[in-house]
């Protein structure tokens, strides 16, 4: 029997209309333009209207990336939402999409994996389909982390954007997603976290009275170092020479991590998809995002070889090798 595999038949993304820039956030706390774009890339970042919400973003990058496959709600047999910041606990943002959307039946679900969830979607996504198990995958990363931001931190509040990308897997003759390589380490989760839930300190969460915390350099420094392992591990895993890459998309986190990581590729920043200075770090979103975004202006083009990765809170972190 032949072998399948799954390949990205269409890619979308969805960002909110209101925008703030670091003129913006210069009037909100002790911080300067010059400082963010120097120590992080970002320019300005897209954040939610109050009346808006993540499913809205995960539906419209749904609906987009689903009309660049040509595929129709019937058409679809899972879906994988990556999101730590769901509309609801339950139901969960897979089957609030469906309902959006007009799906009924299929597997939906979310995946909470921080800013590497879109990856570990992914990766599940693939191995649904190549095992058989599903012919139209619908794998979505959706983020409002502006609603767990504290803007008087200026340590945070800078950083972080809103929106949501997705794409559409289906099988394949030929490898599509050629790897897929996920981590994560627990032992890393006072670095970076979300204090409260449902369960822990539920009067915090409800009151609405937490938010991100960061020890950002400490971050800084263990992002560089695990992102450097996972895209050699990547590359070695299909003895593939860094030269046969076309692109790393990479999680939009910080300019400065980010050509760490070219770096240690070896890849010239042309070479590099940047939406950082636009969208901020979107968390499960920005891998996505970028994606979508290059797809679409024409610079990714089909059989091309492309290297995802990103990391997060937890820490985790994940990186797919694919030929688009
Ligand atoms: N404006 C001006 N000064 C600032 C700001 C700001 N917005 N933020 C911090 N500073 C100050 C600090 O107070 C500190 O001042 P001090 O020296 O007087 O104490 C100084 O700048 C340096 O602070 P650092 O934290 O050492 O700055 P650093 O160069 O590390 O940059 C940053 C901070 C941008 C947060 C960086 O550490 C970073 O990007 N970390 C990684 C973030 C990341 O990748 N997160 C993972 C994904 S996110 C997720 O999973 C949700």
């Amino acid at each position: 029997m032949k072998n399948i595999y799954s390949r990205i038949a269409g890619t979308g993304s969805a960002l909110p209309e209101k925008v703030l820039t670091n003129q913006d956030l210069e009037k909100m706390v002790d911080t300067t333009d010059e400082w963010i774009r120097t120590r992080t890339g970002i320019e300005r970042r897209h954040i939610a209207a109050e009346h808006e919400t993540n499913l809205d973003f995960c539906e419209q990058a749904a609906r987009n990336a689903m009309q660049a496959a040509g595929v129709g709600p019937d058409d679809i047999d899972l879906v994988i939402v990556g999101t730590t910041t769901p509309d609801q606990v339950f139901p969960n943002m897979g089957c609030l999409l469906q309902q959006r959307m007009g799906m009924h039946g299929c597997p939906a679900f979310s995946l909470e994996a921080a800013c590497a969830g879109f990856i570990y979607a992914l990766d599940i996504g693939d191995k649904y389909i190549r095992a058989g198990s599903a012919r139209c995958a619908l794998i979505v990363g959706g983020e409002t982390l502006s609603r767990m931001t504290d803007y008087t931190d200026r340590g945070t509040c800078v950083l972080f954007g809103d929106g949501a990308g997705a794409v559409v897997l289906q099988p394949a003759d030929q490898p599509g997603i050629i790897s897929t390589h996920l981590h994560a380490d627990g032992k890393y989760a006072d670095l970076l976290y979300f204090p409260s839930g449902v369960s822990k300190k539920p009067e915090d969460f409800l009151a609405g009275r937490d938010f991100i915390r960061m020890k950002g350099n400490e971050v800084f420094k263990i992002a560089v170092h695990k992102l450097g392992d996972i895209v050699v591990e990547a590359l070695k895993t299909n003895n593939m020479p860094p030269e046969q890459l076309d692109w790393l998309v990479p999680h939009q986190a910080n300019l400065r991590i980010i050509e760490a990581t070219a770096r240690k590729l070896k890849m010239p920043m042309e070479r590099v998809i940047l939406t950082i200075q636009e969208h901020g770090n979107t968390s499960t979103a920005s891998v996505p995002m970028a994606l979508d975004v290059a797809v679409r202006d024409g610079r990714i083009q089909r059989g091309q070889t492309i290297l995802l990765e990103a990391f997060g809170g937890g820490f985790t972190w994940g990186a797919a090798l694919i030929r688009y």
